[in-house]
């Protein structure tokens, strides 16, 4: 692991695109945000770069990234969309999409960045310091959520100076991101499948489709075998406290991860109670998820017990990642 390195931090502007865009030209790793979560960027075609960006996170395993471009031109040039690949991209792009597609027959990006896959991973973030830079650099750049590999995801540029100072050039601050959960990702495969849920809803796609997606059978990094979505490890997204799902009652010694308008016994003695949406509001909740899940954890409770959340909407991706926390490590 590369340590000891510089960390310049820079508040979003004109000039942070262009540090950023020279910094990327230069092989360096830059943090900045999307709309989903802060990601952790290199150049796409640049091998050691990309294997940088392994080290700083700890990454165990060359799991492939995803490819962030500008814009639907810029992404035919490394995947190739099929009808109902265009039609999701001109739907929800730039969004919290993320589009698996086979490589064009130039592919100019890494073989590591795409784990040796014949399909890439491209996303068109629509956050406007994403696109500036993107922008200014002018290719294509990988970028995995900027955080230690197996913490929560950062959703505010001090997560992600608390996890990788000292290992990356250059973090970009452009203030809380809006989404809060990683893009939802689908494999543009003769069956359309949801490989990881995420920022835009199954039922937004399903709607766009006409079609159903399919889940991949197996859980996607369970065995040996090469499974759909390689990165979505069992384990992951995970806060150092044990995490109690579906909670109906809370200890004093627990903290609370509260949602909705409703009360739980104990709760008034709980050790700390966060409430990520009173209103029961599935996309404020999202926006809230990482960062008081590193809030609650940092106040080191014996668990950290979650109220039950509808599995509707985002609440598909909350769900997901929760469960992620919960697996015991
Ligand atoms: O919102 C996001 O998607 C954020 C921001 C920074 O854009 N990025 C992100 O990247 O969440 P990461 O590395 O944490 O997740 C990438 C996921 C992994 O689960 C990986 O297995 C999957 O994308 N993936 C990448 N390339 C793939 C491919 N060719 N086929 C299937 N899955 C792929
Ligand atoms: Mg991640």
């Amino acid at each position: 692991v590369k340590t000891g390195v510089q960390t310049l931090i820079l508040p979003a502007g004109a000039a942070a695109a262009e540090a950023a865009a020279g910094t990327l030209a230069a092989g360096g790793l830059v943090a900045f945000p999307t709309e989903t979560v802060y990601g952790l960027g290199a150049d796409a075609t640049n091998a050691t770069a990309v294997a940088h960006i392994y080290s700083a996170k700890g990454r165990p395993a060359f799991n492939p990234l995803i490819a962030h471009v500008a814009d639907l031109a810029a992404a035919r040039r490394i995947g190739r969309f099929d009808a109902r690949a265009l039609r999701l991209a001109e739907a929800f792009w730039p969004g919290p999409l993320t589009l698996v597609v086979p490589k064009t027959e130039n592919c100019p990006v890494a073989d590591l960045a795409t784990a040796g896959l014949d399909t890439v991973a491209i996303r068109v973030p629509a956050h406007p310091v994403a696109q500036a830079i993107l922008r200014a650099f002018g290719g294509a750049v990988v970028a995995p959520s900027a955080n230690i590999s197996g913490h929560v995801s950062p959703t505010l540029a001090a997560h992600v100076e608390s996890d990788l100072a000292g290992r990356i050039d250059l973090i970009v601050d452009g203030g809380p991101v809006a989404v809060g959960v990683e893009s939802t990702i689908v494999g543009c495969f003769e069956t359309p499948m949801l490989l990881r849920p995420g920022g835009l809803s199954r039922e937004r796609i399903e709607a766009v489709l006409g079609a159903s997606l399919a889940r991949p059978a197996v859980e996607a990094d369970s065995g040996d075998s090469q499974p759909l979505a390689p990165g979505m490890l069992a384990s992951h997204y995970a806060p150092r406290t044990t995490v109690r799902l579906r909670a109906r009652d809370v200890a004093p010694d627990e903290a609370l991860l509260a949602f909705g308008p409703a009360r739980l016994p104990g709760q008034d003695a709980a050790a700390a109670v966060m409430n990520l949406s009173p209103a029961a509001d599935l996309d404020e909740a999202a926006a809230n998820l990482f960062g008081y899940l590193r809030t609650l954890d940092a106040k080191s409770p014996r668990a950290i017990a979650v109220m039950a959340i509808p599995e509707e909407g985002l609440g598909e991706a909350i769900n997901d990642r929760l469960r992620r926390a919960a697996v015991a490590r």
